[in-house]
């Protein structure tokens, strides 16, 4: 599956990028949001993903990069949030915090940067909908692919295999066209891209292109 992320879309035009993801059916929009604290830049927050809830129907997969992150859940699921993931060293307490995102029926999502260890799905796993593997440190687009990555895709799926779950693997940061293959076959199951995605006139020909490796 292909999870678009707008941080590297057209902001003066967002219309026309919904409208292309609306007609290429991407499978879910992925949408960064950043806090100048937890992460060195800043993005949007919950009131653009609420303006931006009635240009589609394809699941808002929201990424919060901010610290204390329990205290937004309410907000964001507002907002037409579908998937909520947090960074467990942001939130105070990771059972509840992810507790609360399933209580408001959503699916709750951890993220691991690219220097955490696997330690935290330990207790975490089966309450997740899914696990977001970083391959680049979180804050910016356009950043290089960090290949431990992939030794981690295969490592989490491993773990998920062994305790037989259904939890989804997505990977966040640096996938292009000519590496999303490897990412795929490590054991991705969603693939995020934002610079390898919108590009001036030919947003809608790398979506195509992604479409065709998965
Ligand atoms: C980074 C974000 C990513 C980023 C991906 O903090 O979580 O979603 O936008 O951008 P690319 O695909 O350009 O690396
Ligand atoms: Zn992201």
């Amino acid at each position: 599956m292909i999870s678009p992320s707008l941080l590297s879309a057209d902001f003066t035009n967002l219309e026309k990028e919904f409208k292309i993801m609306n007609e290429e059916k991407v499978d879910f929009i992925h949408l960064d949001i950043m806090d100048g604290n937890y992460v060195p830049n800043i993005s949007y927050g919950p009131g653009i993903v609420k303006s931006l809830r009635p240009l589609t129907e394809i699941p808002f997969d929201t990424h919060l990069m901010i610290e204390r992150p329990e205290n937004f859940i309410e907000e964001f699921v507002k907002a037409g949030s579908d998937i909520i993931t947090i960074h467990p060293m942001a939130t105070k307490h990771i059972d509840r915090t992810l507790s609360l995102i399933k209580g408001y029926g959503k699916k709750a999502g951890l993220a691991l940067n690219p220097g955490d260890s696997l330690d935290v799905l330990n207790y975490n796993l089966e309450k997740l909908d899914l696990v977001l593997i970083m391959s680049v440190n979180p804050g910016f687009g356009g950043q290089k692919f960090i290949p431990s990555a992939l030794r981690k895709i295969k490592e989490v799926k491993q773990l998920i295999e062994k305790r037989n779950l259904k939890t989804l693997i997505e990977v966040d940061g640096g996938i292009k066209l000519d590496n999303a293959k490897k990412v795929l076959n490590a054991g991705a199951d969603i693939l995020v891209a934002g610079s390898a995605i919108f590009e001036k006139d030919k947003t809608r020909e790398n979506i195509k292109a992604f479409k065709e490796l998965l």
